[in-house]
């Protein structure tokens, strides 16, 4: 039985325990330094945590804890079952991100699949919106009393890493303590408004989002040479070319010699840009060092329920409707039920990939359950439909009307630096062919989603609904957002 430094008194704070950034002086915890204040709540708590633990991370119970057998867990099948429990042991899964929208939901959905789930998180998710003045839809509970709920319901132990995976050693010391057969990386800075505020958010996106991956990368070939990776990237790497959209790689025949190489990338925003560079760091150390892994070009995830989320309110997951981490079929339905107009940024043509929820989970077990070799870097796309902004401001009409709201659309400006009407076709046959069964987005499910939204609507604060950050205006200085 291993146990990992147990800390206590920081780690079980409301506020997030992150340590600062060894290498990163100028800058608050995490490498990040957010308007003018020295004194911003980020390095308050980085001190006050800082100078209490070397060893900033918490578990729960150690990893042989099992579970009893429990009634809520859904039956195994197929591929999966074989993977979480072909050996003697149950595959081990280090949620990286795990408070976060898509990796609170994984966190969940393994854990009851039978994996053994390790959270590696440093709740800057949460910092962000106490500094820009935003909340999700839905009340979240403390990660703490969230992972307390999951066991008194279903008996199963969820280890937790409170940390910065841009800081190696508290990483490092994650990866020996758990020894990860799987390790699924959410653990990013996911927005591209955010990144786009002012230079400081650019720095701190791209600091955090390549430096922590590299640590990832280097942990495994330190600490995990078998672990297989399982990175969250974006359908946005690819921009809208106007042509298909393959996935990962294409078959260009120039001056008559013909190669298969990676697709092309044409990021939009720092954010999407720091994800290329993340695929670009993975691919590399596939070759170099033999690493697996699995990049997951997501498209735009929507819903908020899951199976293990809807088990009771403080495993609830977060819905995001702001013009800042918002996703835009969340948004729309938000808007319908408060009968804000819904916001389509300029012409409406943009056109995307999009997931229900239940499917990123579905996603993510596929691919632990069915992991690349030594050595390969593998690209799914992960979506099941495409919709333009304008089809999916019609939906939401529509199903608004069949609950009594009477939703109008507005075109406003486009903040962003982006195709208004475009060709796109993206491929996504990879996951269905391990086995994808998806949620497509049907009247029920819109119905459901309203539902949600209407439920919540006294905690909308509506002056968060308009695009605040502009591509074009975005400068050096940092910017403190309209409240
Ligand atoms: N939500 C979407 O629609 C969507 C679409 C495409 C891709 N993705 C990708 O999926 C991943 C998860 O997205 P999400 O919506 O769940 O984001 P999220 O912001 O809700 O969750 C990310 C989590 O990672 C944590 N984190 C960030 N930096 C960290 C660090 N340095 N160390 C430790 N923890 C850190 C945050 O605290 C947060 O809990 C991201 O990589 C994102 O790029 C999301």
């Amino acid at each position: 039985m291993r146990m990992a430094h147990l800390v206590t008194d920081c780690s079980f704070s409301p506020s997030p325990a992150v340590k600062t950034h060894p290498k990163s002086p100028n800058y608050g915890h995490n490498g990040i330094r957010f308007q003018n204040s020295k004194s911003s709540s980020s390095s308050l708590i980085s001190k006050s945590c800082s100078k209490r633990s070397k060893k900033l991370f918490v578990t729960h119970a150690s990893a042989s804890v099992q579970a009893p057998a429990d009634k809520t867990q859904t039956p195994l099948t197929g591929s999966q079952q074989a993977s979480a429990h072909s050996s003697s042991k149950p595959k081990k899964v280090m949620v990286i991100g795990g408070d976060g929208y898509c990796g609170w939901a994984t966190a969940l959905h393994l854990s009851n699949k039978g994996y053994v789930v390790a959270i590696v998180d440093n709740l800057v998710r949460r910092l962000f919106d106490h500094q820009l003045g935003l909340d999700s839809l839905t009340p979240i509970a403390s990660i703490q009393n969230r992972i307390r709920r999951w066991k008194s319901l279903t008996g199963k132990t969820i280890q937790l890493f409170i940390g910065d995976i841009c800081d190696f050693e508290f990483l490092s010391e994650a990866f020996k303590s758990f020894e990860p057969d799987s390790a699924v990386h959410f653990g990013e800075q996911r927005s591209a408004p955010y990144s786009m505020i002012d230079r400081s958010r650019a720095v701190f996106t791209q600091h955090n989002n390549v430096i922590g991956t590299l640590n990832v990368l280097f942990a495994m070939k330190e600490f995990s040479e078998e672990c297989h990776l399982v990175k969250l990237g974006t359908m946005g790497e690819y921009g809208t070319p106007n042509i298909d959209i393959e996935e990962g790689f294409i078959t260009i025949t120039h001056n008559g010699r013909t190669d298969t190489l990676p697709y092309p990338k044409q990021a939009s925003s720092f954010y999407h840009l720091s994800k290329v560079h993340d695929s670009h760091n993975i691919a590399f150390t596939c070759k170099a060092w033999g690493i697996r892994a699995t990049d997951l070009n997501q498209g735009v995830v929507y819903g908020v329920r899951t199976d293990e989320t809807a088990m009771h309110e403080e495993l609830s997951n977060r819905l995001d409707y702001d013009a800042i981490f918002g996703t835009a079929l969340n948004r729309f339905c938000v808007q319908a039920a408060v009968g804000h107009p819904l916001t389509v940024y300029g012409k409406g043509g943009q056109t995307r990939g999009y997931l229900d929820i239940r499917d990123t989970v579905q996603c993510v077990e596929l691919a632990i359950a069915n992991p690349a070799k030594p050595g390969e870097f593998r690209v799914f796309n992960q979506f099941t439909e495409q919709f333009s902004v304008n089809e999916l401001a019609k939906l939401v009409t529509a199903a608004g009307a069949k609950l009594g709201l009477e939703v109008q659309t507005k075109s406003v400006p486009n903040p962003r630096v982006e195709a208004e009407e475009h060709y796109y076709n993206a491929k996504h046959s990879r996951l269905s062919e391990l086995g994808l069964v998806p949620h497509l987005l049907s009247d029920s499910l819109l119905d459901s989603l309203l539902n949600f939204a209407v439920q919540y609507k006294d905690r909308v604060d509506t002056a968060q609904i308009m695009p605040s950050v502009s591509w074009k205006k975005m400068g050096a200085k940092p910017k403190t957002l309209s409240v």
